[in-house]
């Protein structure tokens, strides 16, 4: 299709997106922490995490400032906290390496922590105006679409073909409207379900010219993912322990409920937390969704007489949940808590 890029670009000045908060001014700062969130968190989702993010931490030297504890806290609910931790780190490196001034260079903006070649482009385009291509999920499914590229993306050969695909749609100029248009594209008309091809400007489209919408991208081969059970202490005596986990690996240095094995008696082992059971609820099962396996998590909630000086070792602190809920927390244990809180209200 030889006017992809030009019918692209037509079309996102018309119907694409421009109001987006980190669409307001060209600072790398504001575009990387936006490219960032959004790598893979939803718009809508993102907006308000960003706002705050940017009110607490505006710049550079501010992000690398503060300690991993409040970044962690602010990224909370969003998922993906490598992403949070990378950011931090990348500013450090930012106010060590290159004089706290946000790098220029496309090599140098891609060697940061997190920041992969395609979020490297994105802050490329969008900041300096390069001429960089992009490659991300919505990106794939459409260039697999309206070019009917057969193979799962995910595949070293496919990925290969789509990124030299990516770079020769380049056009000559106007790099941010058809980098942005790529994107809107993706997220408002080329849906992974019920794409809206009556309004798409591609209409040479392999997939809809072959009604094969639903089967391009081609999926990941199937494989059944492990499952692994756990099962988690929400130790009340008005006030819940929370307990921070090791730095690196599932959650590395968020703060979440102690755990047990699933058939162990949740008694015995808030005892071995040094805390007397008064009464124990078993609240229904949570599955959280992880790469390469599902956690299948049993809450225990177990009411003990009041908070044990015992229990707050090191990592470990007791909060009221209102509080624990303003901690940096994975998602399926700040809903678990979230359920709790009008509990937290009682005497
Ligand atoms: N997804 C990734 N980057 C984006 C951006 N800049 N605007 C909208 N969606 C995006």
């Amino acid at each position: 299709m030889e006017d992809f890029a030009q019918r692209l670009i037509a079309w996102q000045r018309r119907h694409g997106r421009h109001d987006l908060p980190w669409q307001q001014d060209r600072d790398p700062y504001r575009i990387w922490i936006s490219e960032v969130m959004l790598q893979q968190t939803q718009v809508d989702t993102v907006i308000p995490y960003y706002r705050r993010f940017l009110a607490r931490l505006p710049d550079v030297a501010a992000l690398a400032a503060a300690p991993l504890d409040e970044v962690l806290a602010l990224w909370s609910g969003l998922g993906y906290y490598a992403r949070a931790r990378h950011l931090h780190a990348a500013a450090r490196r930012i106010v060590n390496e290159h004089g706290g001034r946000f790098p220029r260079d496309f090599a140098a903006i891609a060697a940061l922590p997190g920041v992969g070649r395609s979020t490297a482009a994105a802050i490329a385009v969008f900041a300096f105006g390069e001429r960089q291509a992009i490659l991300d999920g919505n990106v794939r499914r459409v260039l697999c679409r309206v070019f009917g590229i057969e193979g799962w993306p995910g595949e070293p050969a496919v990925t290969a073909r789509l990124w030299r695909l990516a770079e020769s749609l380049l056009p000559q100029q106007d790099l941010p409207a058809y980098t942005q248009g790529l994107m809107d594209l993706g997220a408002l008309i080329c849906t992974r379900a019920r794409p809206r091809c009556d309004l798409c400007p591609m209409t040479e489209c392999v997939a809809h010219n072959t009604g094969r919408q639903n089967e391009l991208p081609t999926p990941r081969p199937r494989r059944n993912l492990p499952e692994r059970h756990k099962a988690v202490l929400l130790l009340h005596a008005g006030e819940i322990l929370l307990e921070r986990r090791a730095p690196t690996g599932v959650w590395g240095g968020l703060w979440s409920l102690p755990e047990c094995e699933v058939g162990a008696d949740p008694v015995e082992a808030a005892l071995a937390l040094g805390c007397r059971a008064e009464r124990v609820e078993g609240l229904p099962r949570l599955t959280h969704g992880f790469t390469h396996f599902r956690l299948v998590m049993q809450p225990w909630l177990v009411h003990v007489g009041r908070p044990t000086r015992v229990a707050e070792a090191d990592g470990r602190l007791w909060l009221p949940v209102e509080a624990a809920l303003g901690a940096a927390l994975p998602t399926p244990v700040r809903r678990l808590l979230a359920s709790l809180a009008p509990e937290a209200g009682r005497p």
